[in-house]
């Protein structure tokens, strides 16, 4: 029943607030069982009086409320009201000083949202309404002041005491007690605000910015991990001296924190001054961490960093414009790691990663726009859609702009609302400025859901020597917008002679021919696009480093895929090539699996990998990219009804295929990939490992004893996280006695380590063997478990569920009911975990009848659940 009381906010109701907030001060008396906030606001009206006063309506979320005074002087017990969501005065005067006094438990709070306990520390969460769980507050972005924050606790539990902005006073209290007093000059919403509190060390250095000041850099860990902060020091400073380079940004404080806790719900938190990680995007050390977690570890860094610009100078002013700072500075973070990186393999890698998440969300019952019109639960918002969706969007506004138009956009975009808080428009706006551009249209980039689908056809006429492409747009309905507008696409694109040549483009009208590569604009359903002086037909490279978000049909031939993957000028093209090939390859084996047909790999597909093999000119990286096989879960996007077993069976058909034919050209791609130094994280030499890895990994699909020793061979002589478990991850989907050897002597070998011992809980829940449900359940009482740590969750239920599409869809039923088992008792511990594992069953209406049963029902137990976390209920009720 109490379900039904779940609101829904919708946007189009925003007011501006009746109060604002000028200054805050916070005093903290902490421990983690029972922790005094005193609160002081400097509170003015916001709204016409003529008619009386408004009510200030304050939020808070589970908390004590002591006492509570306004100008100093007690308020009356009928000028006030409390609920369990907010305190209301009743008629406050025109600006005055209130005073609250509240307590709440850090130790009991497991949701891990407010002030909470993570191991020995205190630390507070507060983005997206996290605030109102420390103290009574207009818990609104737009809502913004100047915090100063006095923090008591004892001395020896927690000698480190950290808060916004600088420290200007501390100091020792009676009964073992201490102090510090933090004061941060730039006004800032409360999703901002942070403090930490505990038996920390950190490691230091300066940065000087661009105009010669001196920043003082600190990373805050538990002691043991002092020696796993390097590198994320040295990519602060990267991530600080490209935002001045790339786009003219100085920090603007004297000190920058990082914090790394092990309990955290999400990736990490830009607080002012003062940003709390999830440790495992700070915690590295050669021998640890895999070269993705480096990589990860700069990206989360530079994504935190940039937030300073691009989320607190100009923040959001409701949470429907979450996209305004979290696409941007996704799309930030992924131009920085692209400068740091390889530039293509970096876009792949963000293609993918779209194509298979993002674009199923877009097509499922949890769609929404990039700005969504409304929510229950504004945490089921931080999707693939508002982050990367939202990235793609500013992507093709400098796509459409040029960079240098779309730079001054961005220096237009600060001078106007630096201090402010502001809406997606004012940000579409500063570029439609600076690009002398109309933009109206862009804009239902952002109001409208689903994923539009280019479908191109082409006609060359040789007697004029002119090629048309004929592009038309479409997008499929999604809940809310049965119909949709045309989009203003960016179709970036060459044309290709049967040689591989680029041909100059000259569209008809034009004087003469401008480049090989272009942007063509799409405004309408149908355009069309001629172009003069072609002598033969050409082949269309189309989506250049897939300039729009969208999926593309065009009927290529086996031939001009084969053209496009060895000689297209756009990388991301070539490797789209090779993608294609192997989805129309898989699809079909799929098609003869499910008839009971003999399936087949043809010689041409083995063939060609042979030849790529081959080829040692390439970039390792790009390589091991091209090599991969697309994903299950992008190859079940492609079917009609998903079929988990059909699509398995076809791919790893090809993997052992691949892996018998060409045993010899893998081995010596790996031996030739061997190392020859001792590793080092920076060595360069990633690409190499990672394709050394995958070749491992088709001579396995092969099978055979001499795989399962050269595996063995590599786990045991690995110097390196990402060698060693690159064995480890194939040993555990082979039915071998080395697999229980391997997975043991790594647990012993790194019980020690949080970090580790995640990834040794995922390769289990990833592993094709037909146990695995047995094993995942088996590992849910592995004393090492524990539903209240969000990273050890998603390695082990987020894992199998999300990441194993054959076992967790396993026909009987069983995965299921194990996520939904979790997912309720999750519920009562953490209801943003709980949301975030609803994922894969909002998918099963994709699936067959049967299994759609089974997913429903689970869904329905789910929402039968009395006491249903707002968060869990939103998401189990739109995806029915
Ligand atoms: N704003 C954070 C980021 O993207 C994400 C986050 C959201 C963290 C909500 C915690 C809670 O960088
Ligand atoms: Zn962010």
């Amino acid at each position: 029943m109490s379900q039904c009381q779940h609101q829904t906010i919708h946007q189009k109701d925003y007011k501006v607030p009746d109060y604002l907030v000028d200054t805050v001060e916070l005093t903290f008396d902490l421990s983690p069982e029972d922790t005094r906030v005193l609160s002081r606001l400097a509170i003015r009206s916001n709204h016409d009086r003529s008619n009386g006063a408004s009510p200030l309506v304050l939020d808070g979320e589970e908390l004590t409320l002591v006492s509570l005074k306004l100008d100093g002087v007690e308020v009356k017990r009928d000028a006030y009201r409390v609920d369990d969501a907010s305190l209301t005065l009743l008629a406050p005067p025109e600006s005055f000083v209130l005073e609250v006094e509240t307590r709440i438990k850090p130790k009991e709070n497991s949701a891990l949202s407010g002030l909470y306990a993570s191991g020995p520390m205190l630390c507070t969460q507060c983005e997206a309404e996290g605030f109102r769980r420390i103290t009574y507050f207009t818990d609104r972005p737009d809502v913004m002041a100047v915090y100063t924050v006095t923090l008591r606790a004892d001395k020896a539990s927690c000698p480190v005491l950290l808060a916004n902005g600088n420290l200007v006073d501390r100091g020792d209290l009676p009964d073992g007690r201490h102090f510090a007093v933090w004061h941060d000059p730039f006004k800032k919403p409360s999703y901002l605000f942070a403090v930490v509190a505990g038996d920390l060390v950190h490691i230091a250095d300066r940065f000087t910015t661009m105009s010669g000041r001196a920043v003082q850099l600190e990373i805050y860990v538990e002691e043991r991990n002092k020696d796993k902060c390097e590198h994320a020091l040295r990519s602060l400073m990267r991530a600080m001296r490209w935002d001045e380079e790339k786009f003219g940004r100085e920090y603007d404080l004297d000190t920058y924190m990082v914090v790394a806790v092990d309990d955290f719900n999400m990736g990490a938190m830009e607080n002012k001054g003062l940003n709390v990680f999830n440790s495992r995007y700070v915690l590295a050390s050669p021998e640890s961490a895999t070269d993705d977690d480096y990589e990860a570890i700069e990206e989360v860094i530079g994504h935190e960093y940039f937030h300073n610009w691009t989320g607190n100078r100009i923040t959001c002013r409701d949470w429907f414009q979450l996209s305004l700072k979290e696409g941007l500075t996704i799309f930030r973070d992924q131009e920085f790691s692209a400068d740091m990186q390889s530039r293509p393999v970096k876009r792949i890698a963000d293609v993918k990663s779209l194509r298979s998440a993002q674009f199923a969300e877009d097509a499922g019952p949890l769609a929404h726009p990039v700005r969504p019109e409304s929510y229950v639960e504004i945490n089921n918002f931080y999707s693939m859609t508002v982050y990367h969706k939202g990235g793609e969007v500013i992507r093709m506004l400098q796509t459409l702009l040029g960079r240098e138009a779309f730079r001054a956009g961005m220096d237009l975009y600060f001078e106007r609302h630096d201090g402010q808080a502001v809406r997606v428009d004012e940000f579409v706006q500063a570029m439609a400025d600076a690009g002398k551009r109309d933009l109206s249209q862009f804009m239902l980039w952002y109001d409208q859901a689903g994923t539009p689908v280019l479908t191109v056809s082409d006609d060359y006429r040789p007697e004029s020597g002119s090629y048309t492409l004929t592009v038309t747009q479409s997008c499929p309905s999604t809940p809310g917008q049965p119909e949709k507008k045309p989009f203003h696409i960016p179709l970036a694109m060459g044309l290709l002679d049967r040689d591989g040549n680029e041909l100059p483009l000259q569209l008809a009208g034009e004087a003469a021919a401008a480049g090989t590569s272009r942007v063509l604009e799409l405004r309408g359903e149908t355009e069309t696009f001629t172009f003069a002086g072609i002598k033969e037909r050409p082949v269309p490279s189309l989506l250049r480093n897939f300039s729009a978000p969208v999926k593309l049909q065009y009927p290529y031939s086996d031939e001009d895929l084969n053209l496009l993957m060895t000689r297209d000028s756009d990388p991301f093209v070539r490797w789209e090539a090779g993608q294609v090939q192997a989805v129309k390859l898989i699809m079909g084996l799929t098609g003869e699996i499910q008839a009971g047909r003999q399936a087949q790999v043809p010689e041409s597909f083995i063939e060609s990998f042979r030849r790529l093999l081959a080829d040692d000119s390439q970039d390792r990286a790009f390589l091991a990219e091209t090599l991969t096989l697309p994903a299950e879960s992008y190859l079940a996007e492609q079917m009609a009804v998903i079929d988990p077993d059909a699509i398995h069976q076809a791919r790893e058909l090809v993997r052992s295929t691949v892996g018998r034919r060409l045993w010899s050209e893998l081995t010596a791609v790996r031996a030739a990939c061997a190392p020859k130094a001792p590793y080092r994280p920076d060595d360069g030499l990633a690409g190499c490992r990672r394709l050394k890895n995958l070749c491992l990994a088709y001579l396995m699909a092969a099978g055979g004893q001499e795989a399962i020793d050269a595996c063995m061979a590599q786990y045991r002589s690995a110097d390196n996280m990402t060698d060693s478990l690159g064995a480890l991850a194939q040993l555990t989907s082979c039915a071998c006695p080395e697999r229980d050897e391997a997975l043991a002597s790594f647990y012993d070998c790194w019980r020690g380590d949080r970090g580790v011992i995640d990834k040794w809980f995922t390769h289990q829940a990833l592993s094709r063997l037909p146990d695995t449900m047995d094993r995942v359940l088996a590992l849910l009482e592995h004393p090492d478990f524990d539903l209240r740590n969000p990273n050890r969750v998603r390695s082990l239920v987020g894992a199998f569920s999300q990441g194993n599409q054959v076992r967790f869809h396993d026909a009987g039923g069983r995965g299921y009911r194990f996520l939904a088992d979790q997912i309720l008792r999750l519920n009562a511990i953490n209801p943003q975990i709980a949301a975030r594992m609803l994922t894969p069953f909002s998918r099963w209406r994709r699936y067959d009848a049967h299994r759609q049963e089974l997913m429903k029902k689970e869904l329905e137990r789910i929402l039968a659940e009395p006491g249903l976390a707002r968060d869990v209920y939103e998401l189990a009720a739109k995806s029915l």
